[in-house]
């Protein structure tokens, strides 16, 4: 285990024990699973196990309460995120129309990884960019009046622009 790695599952051992919480409690439990997130970026398998053991309950139980709320994400994120904004004004421009490109374009559903590991899809209520929508938001840029047709492109482009960049790293 790496040093980073030993401060963070210590920080986390802190944090479960930092309370006189009752530890068999789920909203305990998910506000440990939301420490663990926040630390890691997901919830990795040995990790819920760390926190199934010091906590005493079964690790079924954490992996129960982890896959129900669509909060928790379970597979490390790729490396751009991908939020769709499913908020009043953008579903009415036809945000759901942009959802399904993204899903059919990229192949996966909400809460997915691209199989590149290059994308994460999530919902997202509103964005405050509400004049532009039908609005996405890709890591901290937002990118509106979008048209199936344009979502397309923009996802294009950032994999064009991540294969130059690879490619400048290897040379
Ligand atoms: S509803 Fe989409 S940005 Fe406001």
């Amino acid at each position: 285990m790496t040093e980073q790695e030993t401060k963070k599952i210590d920080s986390l051992r802190e944090f479960i024990h930092r309370k006189n919480e009752d530890t068999h409690s789920d909203s305990w439990l998910i506000a440990v699973l939301h420490k663990a997130q926040e630390l890691y970026g997901y919830l990795p398998r040995d990790v819920m196990d760390v926190i199934s053991g010091e906590m005493n309950i079964p690790t079924a139980h954490t992996w129960g309460v982890a896959t129900f709320y669509h909060y928790f994400h379970l597979h490390p994120p790729g490396r751009h995120t991908i939020s769709v904004c499913l908020g009043t004004a953008c579903y009415v421009k036809g945000a759901e129309q942009i959802l399904d490109t993204l899903r059919e374009h990229l192949g996966i559903d909400i809460g997915g990884v691209t199989q590149d590991g290059m994308f994460s899809l999530q919902g997202a209520r509103c964005l405050g960019a509400c004049g532009l929508a039908p609005v996405v938001m890709i890591d901290d840029k937002i990118h509106g009046d979008l048209t199936p047709e344009r979502m397309v492109r923009i996802i294009e482009e950032y994999r064009s622009r991540d294969k130059s960049r690879r490619r400048r790293a290897r040379a």
